[in-house]
Parts: structure tokens; C-alpha cells; sequence
């Protein structure tokens, strides 16, 4: 989908698929503070496979885009799924962005967020949301710093438990 990309710092962005499953496990299986705070474990295996299957009611894998980081050695940094045209026509929804703890505060999450932001634009989008679990304070501060404003504060079932999420949202300008 991003056939245009930038490069940063010698990190690529690609699309990725099930032939990438076994990396995007491992850095679900590196990002141990994520996995307690939204699920209270870390990932048990079987993250990879639902990030990539994962799909909104009435969508499909048409509107599905799974985007990797790769380092200059090919290993995965960073995955980050999103769907076009969720909840309504125009919006882009952000299931997850994971980056490798190893290699967090060293503006990947920067990166592969202003990438998708120009992809949106490029599609005439106008939004881009997401919904964050409230006890994940350093990723609201990141989506802050991306520019993205709370809407609403939201109960939801998540892992078949009541979680409270801030809805944020960025603006296409
Ligand atoms: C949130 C996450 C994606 C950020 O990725 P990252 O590559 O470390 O972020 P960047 O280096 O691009 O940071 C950009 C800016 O965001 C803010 N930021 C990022 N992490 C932060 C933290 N832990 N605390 C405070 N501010 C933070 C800073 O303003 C930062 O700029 P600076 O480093 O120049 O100060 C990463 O920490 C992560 O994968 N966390 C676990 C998964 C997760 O929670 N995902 C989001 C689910 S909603």
C-alpha cells in the first residue's frame, strides 16, 4: 500500500502478511509492558495471527492494511494494522502500532504515523482514530505528541473485560 515511502534512518516501511507472522509474534513476545496493560500477561503466541485477522464488523480484508518497519538486517521493529473507511467513509482506524521496546523513543512510532498520515491524505481522507486504553499513559502522551486530541472518554469489552479507552482522533488538514 505505502509504495512511496521515506526512508529514516536506514528503517523501511512494508507491507506485511501472514509469511511475516513469525516476526510480528516475536515483537509482540518483546513488547511485554504492552501485553500486561491489555491483557494483563504477556502474549501467550497467538497475538500475530489475530492482528492480522482482526476485522471491524462488515469489513474486509479490502480495507485492511498491515505495515511493518524493517531495520537494514530485515528484522521487524514495528507493526501497525489499520482499517480504510472505519467507522464511517473518510476515517482510518488504527487497531495497533507496536514498536520494539529496544527501540522505542527513537521517533519510529514518529515515522510510521506521519507515513500513514500523508497515505490518508493521498486516499482524501479526513480522519484517522484510535482508541486507547486509559491506564496506557506513555501512548497517550505519544498520540498527544502526534497531534491527536481526546474525543471521549468510552467503556468497551476488550479480551472479554470491561476496559475504559479514550477516543482520540487526528484531523486530515
Ligand atoms: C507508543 C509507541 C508506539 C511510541 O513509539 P516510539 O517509536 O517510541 O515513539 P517516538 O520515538 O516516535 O516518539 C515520538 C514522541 O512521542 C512522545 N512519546 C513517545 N513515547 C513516550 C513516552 N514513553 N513517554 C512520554 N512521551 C512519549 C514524545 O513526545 C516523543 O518525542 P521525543 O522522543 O522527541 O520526546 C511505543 O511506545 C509502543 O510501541 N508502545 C507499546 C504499544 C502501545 O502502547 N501502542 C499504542 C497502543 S494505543
Amino acid at each position: 500500500m505505502i509504495s512511496n515511502y521515506n526512508e529514516y534512518k536506514n528503517f523501511i516501511i512494508k507491507d506485511v502478511s501472514h509469511n511475516d507472522q513469525i516476526k510480528i509474534q516475536e515483537l509482540c513476545n518483546s513488547c511485554v509492558d504492552y501485553f500486561l496493560i491489555s491483557q494483563g500477561k504477556p502474549a501467550t503466541g497467538n497475538e500475530a495471527q489475530e492482528f492480522l485477522m482482526v476485522l471491524p464488523p462488515n469489513k474486509t480484508f479490502e480495507d485492511k492494511i498491515n505495515l511493518g518497519i524493517f531495520n537494514i538486517a530485515e528484522d521487524l521493529v514495528g507493526f501497525v494494522d489499520l482499517i480504510r473507511n472505519y467507522p464511517q467513509n473518510g476515517t482510518w482506524y488504527i487497531g495497533l502500532l507496536l514498536i520494539d521496546s529496544k527501540a522505542r523513543r527513537n521517533g519510529l512510532g514518529k515515522y510510521i504515523i506521519h507515513e500513514i498520515i500523508k497515505m490518508v491524505k493521498k486516499d482524501s481522507g479526513e480522519k484517522i482514530k484510535i482508541g486507547v486504553l486509559i491506564e496506557n499513559e506513555s501512548a497517550l502522551k505519544f498520540w498527544e505528541s502526534m497531534g491527536f486530541v481526546t474525543t471521549e472518554k468510552s467503556e468497551i469489552i476488550f479480551e472479554g473485560v470491561n476496559r475504559s479507552i479514550y477516543k482520540m482522533e487526528y484531523q486530515i488538514l
